[in-house]
């Protein structure tokens, strides 16, 4: 890891997960071995072979037999494969790394705390929780100084995992609406192109993306919609366009919020 650089707060088997995209490894392609991957991240090789577990269970990699000629010594490496292409989840993170890291520090740390705002409610996702989570560390990459093309950052994100990236059409979308952005896309007159190029998912997923970008602070830590708020008109101006956007937004991002928290209250209360 360069010195500096934020640390990936991820779990170990997803930053591993990472190197079938970033290697471009196809199914039934050979995987480091565990030894590899504990010099590579700094870690012990039990703690590798942890995660690769994890990874077989979640099906992504394929446990092969051990090498032939192996005894039951402690230096037996299993062969893994690669068994299926990585979750959205998977591709999304080193994706938005790759753009904000190294040029927006703060601007990662915030859309890693998105992200991880995403987790905590997985509960209510169900099946979208992969997606949410996706779109929630990607929401901000048009803020990256080579994306940025309008200046109006979910449409230049959007436009970019459309036109380069060839992105998943529903993490597309939740970028392109994310926090209420029709409302600043109103006030920049991007509306229409706004809403013409990139229909919207369900209010669902968009509340909770919203929720998700609310509750985080520009460095990445939990926080509430009132703060966040405050802060952001605070940090531009209660007179800037974004100053004037973000009041305007405030009753629906408190909905948003409020929606979300009643959806978690609900599962919680539900039997297992
Ligand atoms: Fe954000």
């Amino acid at each position: 890891m360069r010195a500096g650089a934020p640390i990936d707060r991820r779990p170990l088997e997803q930053q591993i997960a990472d190197i079938i995209t970033a290697d471009g490894l196809e199914p039934g392609a050979a995987f480091p071995s565990a030894s590899s991957l504990a010099e590579q991240f700094g870690v012990s090789r039990p703690t590798v072979t942890k995660a690769l577990e994890k990874l077989e269970t979640a099906g992504v990699l394929a446990g092969g037999e051990d090498k032939a000629g192996c005894g039951p010594s402690a230096l037996c490496q299993r062969e893994r494969s690669v068994c299926r292409l990585p979750t959205l989840t998977e591709w999304a993170y080193p994706l938005a790394e790759s753009l904000l890291a190294e040029p927006l520090p703060r601007r990662w740390e915030h859309c890693l705390g998105v992200a991880e705002r995403a987790r905590t409610i997985a509960l209510i996702l169900g099946q979208n929780a992969d997606l949410l989570e996706a779109a929630a560390v990607l929401h901000d990459i048009g803020y990256a100084p080579k994306l940025a093309k309008t200046g109006f950052h979910p449409l230049d994100g959007a436009r970019y995992l459309r036109e380069v990236a060839d992105a998943d059409a529903r993490v597309i979308n939740l970028v392109a609406h994310h926090s209420c952005s029709w409302l600043e896309a109103d006030a920049r007159g991007l509306r229409e192109e706004l809403e013409g190029e990139f229909p919207r998912e369900s209010a669902d997923l968009n509340d909770a993306l919203c929720y998700c970008d609310m509750n985080t602070t520009p460095d990445g830590i939990p926080t509430n919609p009132i703060d966040r708020i405050n802060e952001i008109t605070g940090r531009y101006g209660p007179d800037s366009l974004i100053g004037k956007f973000i009041r305007r937004a405030e009753p629906e991002i408190l909905g948003c919020t409020s929606r979300v928290f009643e959806r978690v209250a609900a599962a919680k209360r539900q039997p297992m």
